[in-house]
């Protein structure tokens, strides 16, 4: 995909996941990576899965303060001189109703990671992806379009995220940066089982049914395109394709179907 052939790209969330996946996809595309996450050894582990070479770089952060949001920009600049692709990757989910909550914090936290974030990184990316006619990838979720049970916090928080960068993408048409929305189904990660339960703790289990859903390798190659072609939105599931549809003809039915796909696991 000759497209992203020298491209230099940051992508947070990358030492486990969707992340971690994509980062060897866009490695062989030619693109020169800083991986970012919070866990050091996970990010020097997948490092050196991808041969170590000057082309991949990592730098620690914790996207959820904001002064860490802009260091690594910066790290970004330091090592590689400019920045073309800014992969809004890292995330966290819950997994109870709202009405089992018992600390309202969690949903400052998700916020804090799945949209604030996002929106710091943007905010200190910009001047650079200005100069640089460059990109910006959200990594939303189906949960960015429609309801979920279970989820409302997250769903919250990617629908924020959706909103945030559809607006931007107007405002950035002239200056030549390209917003891509990008809305998985479920996938197979660690997200999953580090969803926060209602008191705040991660699950420590997959609730999910992991050999029905998507898994990470096959979710990355399929976003490559999208990414590579400055798409617009790519949603990645055909209920998800169907939902926006469904959401305006049929409302009840949507929730019915995120509702079983809840209760399913897959
Ligand atoms: N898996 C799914 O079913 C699914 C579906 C739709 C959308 N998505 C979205 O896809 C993206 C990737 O998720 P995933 O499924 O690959 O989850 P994952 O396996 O849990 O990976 C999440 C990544 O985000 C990083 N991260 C989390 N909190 C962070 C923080 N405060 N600061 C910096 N990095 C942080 C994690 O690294 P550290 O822990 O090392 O910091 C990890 O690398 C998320 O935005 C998620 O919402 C996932």
């Amino acid at each position: 995909m000759g497209g992203l052939n020298g491209k230099v790209v940051l992508l947070t969330g990358a030492s486990e996941g969707i992340g971690r996946a994509l980062a060897p996809v866009l490695l062989a595309e030619g693109c020169s990576l800083l991986l970012s996450a919070r866990s050091a050894e996970r990010l020097e582990s997948l490092r050196l899965e991808l041969g170590a070479s000057d082309k991949v770089q990592i730098h620690v952060a914790d996207v959820s303060d904001e002064s860490a949001c802009k260091d690594l920009i910066d790290a970004c600049i330091d090592k590689f001189g400019r920045l073309d692709i800014l992969i809004n990757n890292a995330g966290m989910t819950m997994w109870s109703r709202f009405d089992a909550l018992q600390r309202l914090d969690i949903l400052d936290t998700i916020m804090q990671v799945n949209y604030l974030a996002p929106a710091r990184l943007t905010h200190f990316a910009l001047p650079y992806l200005k100069q640089s006619r460059g990109q910006i990838v959200a990594i939303a979720s189906v949960a960015g379009l429609t309801g979920v049970p279970t989820r409302s916090g997250y769903a919250a928080s990617k629908h924020a995220m959706i909103g945030f960068f559809d607006s931007l993408r107007i405002e950035l048409a002239d200056a030549g940066v390209a917003v891509t929305v990008i809305c998985p189904d479920f996938v197979v990660s660690q997200i999953h089982k580090r969803a926060l339960d209602g008191r705040g703790e991660a699950l420590g289990k997959s609730p999910m049914q992991e050999g029905k859903i998507q898994s990470a390798d096959d979710c990355a190659k399929a976003m490559l395109p999208a990414i590579a072609g400055r798409e617009r939105l790519l949603i990645m599931s055909l209920r998800g394709r169907l939902g926006r549809w469904l959401r305006l003809l049929w409302p009840s039915l949507i929730d019915s179907i995120a509702k079983k796909a809840i209760a399913s696991g897959h």
